[in-house]
């Protein structure tokens, strides 16, 4: 098994319905190709996505998502080889970090907070990364 993360910028603001309709086909084509893992968007345009499968499948899954016109600034934050999937049940999760109710993690309210929350992911990669793990228990 094998799992990547990255952030984008969205180029264009993104309505709940646009989020919506993507994300039910994105859960569609991942049942295909054997993808798991969770997408976090912040309200303002920045994601924060896990993606898990076989090797062969996310990174043939990853190269698409480098060439879809909807974002940009794509940059990985990490890649490992895995024993088993974190998010075995998920599709594709999806949080909207702005309007969910949980706000007690730690770093959550001041990210939010941020001008600039793409900066401040690429600044500190390990907080992308807790931010996945904790969304994963909700
Ligand atoms: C932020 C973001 C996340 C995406 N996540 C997925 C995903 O989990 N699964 C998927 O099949 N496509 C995902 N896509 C869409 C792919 O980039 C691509 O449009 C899709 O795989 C179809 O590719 P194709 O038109 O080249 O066949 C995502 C796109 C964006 C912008």
């Amino acid at each position: 098994m094998f799992q990547l993360v990255y952030i984008s910028k969205a180029k264009n603001r993104l309505s709940e319905p646009d989020l919506l309709k993507m994300m039910a086909s994105f859960r569609s084509r991942n049942t295909t190709n054997g993808i798991t893992g969770l997408l976090l968007y912040d309200g303002k345009g920045t994601f924060i996505q896990l993606l898990e499968g076989e090797l062969n499948a996310v990174q043939d899954l990853y190269s698409c998502i480098c060439k879809d016109p909807r974002h940009e600034r794509i940059n990985k934050l990490h890649e490992q080889t895995v024993e088993k999937r974190l998010f075995a049940q998920w599709q594709m999760g999806f949080k909207r970090l702005d309007t969910c109710d949980i706000v007690e993690h730690e770093g959550l309210s001041e990210f939010l907070n941020q001008e600039n929350g793409f900066d401040y992911l690429k600044q500190n990669p390990e907080f992308s990364i807790q931010l996945l793990h904790y969304f994963r228990q909700c």
